[in-house]
């Protein structure tokens, strides 16, 4: 009786060393969808919440209260203006053009997008490195931030759901802001083809920026995603690998491979490998039926504000790859990297 009692103190204590010690509070606010009743199969609906303009706001951690028996996927988005004024809209990134007669259609945000969140198949909470949070409010871009669940299928009449998110903040200054850049191309893949779709982009702002997480994501003919830091020297390029996956598994941010620092001149890379297995070409677009290819990378500066470039777009095949990229790349990699 008494060995037991020690082993649970002592598994309390170290439970709360392995904790760490936090020398700031945290507070969680609870960013639910208010009681809505999705009348649809495969709609996404959205709903905001406004920051406190005249405070600054760090959000360190991320604890999804949802289920994969009702949500594919839940983004959150930070932005300047949201997509709409109404509490709940219809927001999806795969729209079709009917009239929806319970909720107004608007994209997520109206002004100055940016994803800082994704959660989908059950994905564990995501906890930000020591020290780490996105700023938000009064010196962030960041004025609202709008929840976006992709449900699954119409509800039963008089049920309706709160999924959502739990977010983990604090109003104590983080040292170390996160941020996210998103890398992409547009495109057409042939029909009946394996397309490889490139994006690269040098860095020019004179900052420091640590690598923490990936996410990658496609639609259906995508078989993998994966993005690199290229560090140029006189003896050639070397590519390091970010991260790899197949964004056929669920896609939600992974942590990266290499978290070696990234400074002003290296370059961000990403490649999809999409097999287009249908029997006509398949462009880049919002719908379905169409195809895309993001490599999204998450990283915090120390002592600094994230980077202004938030996005690294390419006009994809058959105009744009790697090989004809005005950066000039030698050793370009040219295995596909099956990491998962
Ligand atoms: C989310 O949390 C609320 C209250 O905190 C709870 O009532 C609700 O059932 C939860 N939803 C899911 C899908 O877990
Ligand atoms: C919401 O309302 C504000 C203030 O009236 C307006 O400036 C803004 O354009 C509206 N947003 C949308 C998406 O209509
Ligand atoms: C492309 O898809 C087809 C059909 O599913 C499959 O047989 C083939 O192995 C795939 N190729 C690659 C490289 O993934």
């Amino acid at each position: 009786m008494e060995s037991c009692k020690f082993i649970i103190s002592l598994l309390f204590i170290i439970s709360i060393i392995g904790r760490g010690v936090r020398a700031y509070e945290i507070d969680t606010y609870e960013f639910l969808m208010p009681n809505v009743w999705p009348n649809k199969d495969e709609l996404y609906l959205c709903t905001p919440i406004r920051i406190a303009p005249k405070k600054n706001f760090y959000v360190v951690g991320f604890k999804p209260n949802a289920s994969m028996h009702t949500a594919h996927h839940m983004l959150l988005y930070g932005c300047s203006q949201p997509g709409s004024n109404d509490s709940v809209w219809s927001c999806g990134e795969m729209q079709s053009n009917e009239i929806d007669n319970k909720y107004n259609t608007a994209s997520p945000c109206k002004s100055g997008s940016q994803i800082v969140y994704a959660w989908a198949r059950d994905a564990p909470r995501l906890q930000l490195p020591p020290d780490v949070g996105f700023l938000m409010g009064n010196d962030s871009p960041i004025k609202y931030l709008v929840l976006q669940v992709h449900y699954m299928h119409k509800f039963p009449e008089g049920k309706t759901d709160n999924s959502g998110v739990f977010l983990e903040y604090t109003t104590e200054r983080m040292p170390r802001q996160a941020g996210v850049i998103l890398l992409g191309t547009s495109g057409v893949i042939p029909a009946n083809r394996i397309e490889h779709m490139e994006t690269a982009c040098t860095i020019n702002e004179d900052k420091v920026i640590h690598p923490f997480a990936f996410r990658p994501h496609t639609h259906a003919l995508g078989t993998e995603v994966s993005g690199f830091v290229v560090r140029r020297s006189p003896t050639g390029d070397i590519w390091q690998l970010l991260g790899s996956k197949n964004p056929q598994l669920p896609q939600m941010f992974y942590p990266v491979v290499s978290r070696t620092p990234i400074t002003k001149n290296d370059v961000l890379a990403a490649r999809c490998v999409m097999n287009n297995t249908r029997s006509h070409s398949v462009n880049i677009g919002a719908t379905n039926n169409d195809e895309m290819c993001n490599f999204y990378l998450m990283y915090w500066v120390q002592d600094d504000t994230p980077l202004t470039q938030k996005y690294c777009f390419s006009p994809g095949p058959p105009y744009y790859y790697w090989s004809r990229a005005p950066q000039n790349f030698d050793r370009i990699p040219d295995r596909d990297f099956n990491v998962l």
